[in-house]
């Protein structure tokens, strides 16, 4: 199994590339799903994740095209042999079960494994079957496999969701394009990335008001057409790396990323005592000499504070001069970081959803366990801070959602190696 050696201390200068949202791509992908003609994915971002929907489309019958390293994929669904996602697909990444919509809607049918729960919550399922059984499907589950049919179509319905869901939102959005009638989803949930999946399908004939607000309008057509359509910039790893610069000071530019979409992160670095601007290529992060100051950090659905961004918010008030809170509103157990954070020497404590930091003066180079994606790449920010060296163990976590990690840190100045056990 591979892991990451990373000898800490080193700032960080230089240019940063921001790739593709994966959250937005692997969502984009399952679209593909909805139209028999070509549907061309650029700034794709090359990802354990996006490789693994392209594995799962391609057995249902979808032709892809997307050789290795490149950032371009072609999708054609113009014959769809098999409505079935089998379990060894859906429960080793949850977005595949975002295909279940979209074959629904095409197909009349389809039987999706169910994802099941992983390690930061359980995070069931049932806005998105709920929706469906309310836009007309009939829904079955047996033996772990949700079956859905829909013979003579999917109908237009009101959907109120009991909470904002990014996932029940976007599937429902998806599925609703192709059904009879409109559908209005109320309290939906208002990430860039549906607003990136709306603009898509609106390209390919959709009709979609509201995307990007708590009220989505779709009206279904009878068909879509094939589009060419480029990944928003991925935010999350964009705040990921404006973090990585905080917590070692130097000064990156990170390109192409979408400081529109970074509000409440960029408030938060600023009150952090960090000077993040937004210039025409990207956002500029500089950090230099003094301590960072303690932020408290409430996460909340867009466009609050992102829960994907809350484990490295609190690497970098492990070495604040203060004492720091965060409070996790979205996931029930998204704290696995904590525990190997205090490997290194910080001292945070967890009590139900709140984390209290008490900021140390160093943190130093420790042996830790990834959990998930975002945790990990909480530890290699711990780990560029820390004195010493640091093995960072289990990082496929790692490359299911940053492209080329150790290469962008690398071109600035950090010292990070992948090797294995
Ligand atoms: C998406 O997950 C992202 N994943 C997550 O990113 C992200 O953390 C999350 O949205 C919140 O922003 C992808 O886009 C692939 P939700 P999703 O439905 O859609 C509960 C990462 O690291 N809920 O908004 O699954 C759920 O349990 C990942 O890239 C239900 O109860 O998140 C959770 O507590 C991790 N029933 C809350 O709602 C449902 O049917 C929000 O989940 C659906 C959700």
């Amino acid at each position: 199994m591979d892991n990451l050696t990373i000898k800490g201390g080193n700032p960080l200068n230089g240019t940063i590339r921001i790739s593709g949202a994966k959250n937005s791509a692997l969502k984009l992908m399952a679209a593909a799903l909805l139209t028999d003609e070509p549907v061309e994915l650029r700034n794709m971002p090359n990802l354990a994740d996006s490789r693994f929907m392209a594995r799962l489309l391609s057995t249902l019958g979808v032709d892809v095209y997307w050789p290795q390293n490149e950032n371009v994929c072609r999708l054609s669904a113009a014959e769809i042999t098999s409505s079935i996602a089998p379990y060894d697909l859906v429960r080793k990444m949850r977005a595949t079960f975002n295909v279940l919509g979209p074959l629904l809607a095409r197909m009349g049918h389809a039987t999706v494994s169910l994802p099941g729960g992983c390690a930061i919550g359980a995070r069931p399922v049932n806005f998105h079957l709920e929706a469906f059984e309310a836009m007309g499907a009939d829904i079955l589950i047996e033996q772990g496999y949700v079956k859905a049919a829909a013979l003579r179509g999917l109908k237009g319905a009101v959907i109120d969701l009991p909470f904002p869901s990014v996932g029940a939102t976007e599937h429902t959005m998806m599925a609703a394009t192709l059904a009879q009638g409109v559908t209005t989803i109320n309290n939906a949930a208002q990430e860039p990335e549906i607003v990136d999946i709306a603009t898509m399908l609106k390209a390919m004939g959709a009709k979609i008001e509201g995307e990007g607000t708590s009220s989505i309008r779709i009206e279904g057509v009878e068909k879509l057409k094939g589009v060419t359509h480029s990944v928003m910039p991925d935010r999350i790893e964009a705040g990921t790396y404006a973090m990585a610069v905080a917590a070692t000071g130097g000064n990156v530019l990170l390109e192409a990323a979408p400081a529109a979409e970074m509000t409440s992160l960029i408030e938060h670095l600023k009150a952090a005592g960090v000077k993040v601007s937004v210039e025409n290529e990207g956002v500029r992060v500089i950090r230099n000499g003094s301590r960072l100051k303690p932020v408290d950090v409430d996460v909340q659905p867009h466009p609050g504070f992102a829960t994907d961004l809350q484990a490295q918010f609190m690497a970098l008030m492990t070495t604040a001069d203060g004492t720091s809170t965060i409070t996790e509103n979205i996931f029930e157990n998204r704290y696995l970081h904590a525990p190997e954070l205090n490997r290194f020497g910080a001292d945070i404590r967890v009590q139900g959803k709140v984390a209290t930091i008490h900021g140390v003066e160093t943190l130093k180079g420790a042996p830790v366990m990834a959990t998930d994606l975002r945790a990990s790449v909480s530890l290699v920010i711990a780990g560029l801070v820390a004195e010493g060296e640091t093995v960072v163990n289990r990082i496929y976590h790692l490359d299911r959602g940053f492209e080329k990690l150790e290469e962008k840190l690398n071109a600035c100045g950090a010292s990070v190696v992948r090797g294995s056990e």
